[in-house]
């Protein structure tokens, strides 16, 4: 797929870098750190690359194993860049018995990107999700907080298109 993101090193800056020391400086000691300080760095940074992993690793005085462990077990973590519109199609079984897959593959076209990919444009990303918890709205798909139920696959260009105006 040509449209994908390529992914460009990591770079921090030192205003953020401030924000991640800050937020340390609240969670360590705490029990469940670990996990805190990966959410909150993630909202600082917007993903979770292997720096990023290494500096709280460090900050914390975890392995790394046990970092990169947590951030691979939790689908909300991730180690790319998202783009600014997030799109989850969920591959829950309600979800799928009534097509999802089909309207999965009609994004993937659309947007010319794979599952955990992020658009060249930096504006859409995809990612599969399990339940949603809004089974009879079967299947559902959303962007960032924006929920899409009952769809076909016909509708997502549509929806797409919202989002690119
Ligand atoms: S299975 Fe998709 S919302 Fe529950």
């Amino acid at each position: 797929m040509k449209n994908k993101l390529e992914i460009l090193p990591f770079v921090d800056s030192p205003e953020k870098h401030a924000k991640f020391d800050e937020v340390v400086a609240e969670y360590k000691g705490v029990e469940g750190a670990l996990v805190q300080v990966l959410k909150k760095t993630q909202e600082i940074y917007g993903y979770l690359p292997l720096e990023v992993q290494t500096m709280v690793a460090e900050a914390l005085n975890v392995p790394l194993e046990e970092v990169y462990g947590v951030v691979t077990f939790y689908s909300f973590f991730t180690i790319k860049p998202k783009g600014k519109y997030n799109i989850s199609v969920c591959l829950g079984t309600a979800c799928y018995v009534k097509g999802a897959s089909a309207v999965l593959e009609e994004v993937k076209n659309q947007l010319g990107i794979d599952v955990g990919e992020t658009t060249k444009d930096g504006l859409f990303s995809i990612q599969d999700t399990r339940c949603l918890g809004c089974c009879g709205l079967a299947p559902v798909m959303t962007v960032n907080d924006d929920v899409y139920g009952k769809l076909t696959p016909k509708e997502v260009a549509g929806i797409l298109n919202k989002y690119k105006a």
